[in-house]
């Protein structure tokens, strides 16, 4: 790989039209010259460089001898010159402990050194002032897009060796993950399955700063959803009220500092029962439900995942309390049998459980012949892994994760839910468009689980006082 635009971002972009910065060589003498001395302080390492460093020592030991080389990847284009903001690879932020502030183009290499592997982080440190990228550059000129920290400064945050990325030197040996990921010759390579595997289990189960991390997304995220019950009134009041409550919970999360981990969905009404309502374009109405499913991402790229469903005049009706308390129990079936040594898909079944019997006692079901009719309400499984990615784990093996055992330090959701789609002629009218889904986050402990987002009000009752309180 050489030291490209390309290091940092996906495409190759043509700035001719839009280069008007002076190219004499006595302009450059003069944009060269005159700074301040800037000294440069280099952090003490971070709290999270000891359990990144006992993570890549772990990744190390399933590859002896292996040169193991990931990716943070580019950054990916939005149309023309324009980007999406930066978000490192989960294998790579997981393995280095760098996040928010970490550098597109970024490569952590794990060297085979003796029994064990020696990490190197390479990126692209700021260009210096002696060159003319610092101020012509837009995709990485200082003056484009602010400091960005050195090689020495990067080293002492983490912990890890550092270097150029012109010194990174592909090899056709090395084990490669990491979207952006190049061969030498610049033809794009998938990632090593077994590394990409290897990488995804390790975050199967979370250590000590990541578990704090996510308790911090999800009290993050609890701020946001208040926020969001305070602007009921206001969303009601304008006919694109869902963009009210997505731009509500979003500006809770700059406000504090940090960015959403996934869309927010925002679905009122009938939208509620469009799994995936990221239009966020429709009306919140007095009478209807709003379902909000969104979580906070901290600086660390831990994210919340969590679901309230509220009325939005502040009082369930009768027919929607009946179908949110049956979603409720479901959730609480399944949070009940949480502990060490239960498979994963037993918590789905749990769940499931009382769904089926709950719209079976309603006269929504055929006849029973062992077909799962209920399913036709609640397409979607209860519970994915939680982490640096929402839905985290997704290249772990079946038996490492739904075929898998349950271990202290686990952490995933509980999100069972109701969906009865407007037109759906098998279900009464007062029930049509009608959509719950409670999600909480659980981590499983020795003897059981704690609930991450317990303090978020959940039984109707609750959940009518939350919406008092919120707008008193
Ligand atoms: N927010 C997407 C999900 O709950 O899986
Ligand atoms: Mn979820
Ligand atoms: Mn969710």
């Amino acid at each position: 790989m050489t030291e490209s635009a390309q290091t940092t971002h996906e495409v190759e972009i043509d700035h001719s039209n839009r280069s008007t910065t002076p190219q004499t060589g006595a302009f450059l003498d003069y944009i060269s010259s005159h700074w301040a001395d800037r000294p440069e302080t280099i952090p003490a390492a971070w709290p999270v460089a000891p359990y990144a460093a006992r993570r890549r020592a772990a990744l190390g030991a399933l590859f002896p001898g292996e040169r193991l080389v990931i990716h943070a990847g580019a950054m990916k284009q939005r149309s023309n010159d324009t980007f999406y903001p930066f978000r490192a690879h989960s294998a790579f932020a997981h393995l280095t402990g760098w996040g928010a502030e970490s550098e597109p183009g970024s490569i952590l290499v794990l060297d085979p050194a003796g029994d064990a592997h020696e990490a190197t982080l390479y990126f692209r440190e700021r260009a210096g002032r002696d060159s003319d990228e610092f101020f012509a550059n837009p995709e990485i000129g200082e003056f484009w897009i602010g400091a960005r920290p050195s090689l020495a400064q990067v080293a002492g945050a983490l912990g890890i060796r550092t270097a150029p990325i012109a010194e990174f030197a592909a090899d056709e040996r090395d084990r490669v993950v990491g979207h952006g990921a190049v061969e030498a010759d610049g033809a794009g390579t998938g990632d090593d399955e077994n590394l990409a595997r290897a990488a995804s289990e390790l975050r199967l189960v979370k250590d000590g700063f990541e578990l704090a991390e996510m308790q911090a997304a999800v009290d993050a995220t609890a701020r946001g959803f208040e926020d969001v019950l305070a602007a009921l009134p206001q969303a009601s009041a304008h006919a694109r009220g869902e963009r009210i409550v997505e731009g509500v919970f979003n500006q809770r999360a700059r406000l504090d500092g940090n960015t959403v981990g996934y869309e927010t969905i925002a679905a009122s009404g009938p939208h509620a029962c469009t799994l995936h309502w990221i239009r966020n374009d429709g009306p919140v109405l007095d009478g209807d439900l709003l379902l909000l499913d969104a979580g906070v991402e901290l600086d660390s790229l831990y994210t919340a995942d969590i679901t309230r469903t509220v009325p939005v005049s502040g009082a369930f009706s009768a027919v929607q309390r009946r179908v949110y308390e049956a979603v409720l129990e479901a959730a609480d079936a399944a949070r009940a049998i949480v502990r060490p040594g239960i498979r994963f898909g037993d918590v789905h079944d749990a769940a499931m459980a009382v769904i089926e019997r709950r719209t079976r006692e309603w006269g929504l079901l055929p006849e029973d012949d062992g077909t799962a009719y209920h399913r036709r309400y609640m397409v979607h499984g209860t519970s994915h892994h939680l982490g640096l990615d929402v839905h985290d784990c997704a290249q772990a093996r079946r038996e490492m994760y739904l075929d898998g055992v349950l271990e202290p330090g686990m952490v995933f959701t509980i999100e069972p839910g109701l969906y009865f789609q407007p037109d759906d002629l098998t279900v009464p009218e007062e029930l049509r468009g009608i959509g719950v889904r409670i999600e909480d986050d659980i981590v499983v402990t020795d003897d059981g689980c704690i609930n991450l987002s317990a303090g978020i009000p959940r039984t109707a009752d609750e959940v009518e006082a939350w919406i008092r309180d919120a707008q008193a």
